[in-house]
């Protein structure tokens, strides 16, 4: 795992856009996999920018999400889709049909996930942005996880739903429960880019680094893959 060491938000959002670019650029069909959360919202703004500043074709990207709430509507603006296409997908010229992003109101969740999980092996992950949780949560994949896991529905943890509250009205209205793309799913990728920002962040940076690979921590997985970079600000580093 490379570690990149950044001194603020803005440069965090900076590299890991210029790593996003640059895999699409190297690509002729590009499949890349985003998150959401607080913390990839500067990389989506950077990177809007050097696509519509570029000659890329846009018709060639392909975009998996890692995960969505069960139970929420595309259009619900706390949907994981909703997200996206406000700091993303609305800026740019990806065609809808190379966007794939879990179905909240799926009625068939056991289908929803098989044929996602398809899908990704179909088009390939050329590369996988990821942040984390306080708990070394990875996508939606909570401590306990099967390093084996596809993409699968998950009860979320009291932590999570709490962390993820500051989005909702009330703690209440935070669903249970969320499709996910599983650690297995996670470690298809070619490459990956974890996002780690923040004081809060502290613990599960150090529990990452430590080396030490156990389901009870589902971002050590990372460890096992060949191609990791990290990027942290000072903060998340305990500098
Ligand atoms: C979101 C996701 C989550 C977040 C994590 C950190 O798609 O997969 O694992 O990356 O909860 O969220 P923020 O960035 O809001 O701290």
């Amino acid at each position: 795992m490379e570690l990149v060491k950044v001194s603020n938000y803005e440069e965090m959002s900076k590299k890991a856009s210029e790593i996003l670019f640059d895999v699409i650029k190297e690509n002729e069909k590009p499949v890349i996999g985003l998150a959401t959360g607080s913390t990839p919202e500067g990389t989506y703004k950077e990177l809007i920018q050097k696509l519509n500043g570029s000659d890329v074709d846009q018709n060639n990207i392909t975009t998996f999400n890692l995960d969505e709430y069960v139970g929420l509507d595309k259009d619900h603006e706390q949907s994981y889709s909703y997200y996206m296409h406000e700091n993303f997908f609305n800026h740019v010229s990806i065609p809808a049909e190379n966007v794939h992003l879990l179905n909240g109101k799926a009625e068939d969740a056991e289908s929803e996930v098989t044929a996602y999980e398809e899908a990704i092996d179909e088009a390939g992950l050329d590369v996988q942005l990821l942040g984390i949780g306080r708990n070394g949560h990875i996508a939606f994949n909570e401590p306990g996880t099967s390093f084996e896991s596809l993409t699968h529905v998950v009860d979320l943890t009291p932590e999570t739903i709490e962390d993820n509250s500051r989005f909702f009205d009330n703690l209440g209205d935070v669903p249970s429960k969320a499709f996910t793309m599983g650690l297995k799913s996670i470690m298809k990728a070619k490459k990956v880019v974890i996002l780690i920002y923040g004081e809060n962040k502290k613990e599960a940076l150090q529990a990452l680094l430590s080396g030490e690979v156990t389901e009870e921590n589902p971002a050590s997985v990372l460890n096992n893959h060949n191609d990791v970079t990290i990027i942290a600000d000072a903060a998340a580093i305990g500098e």
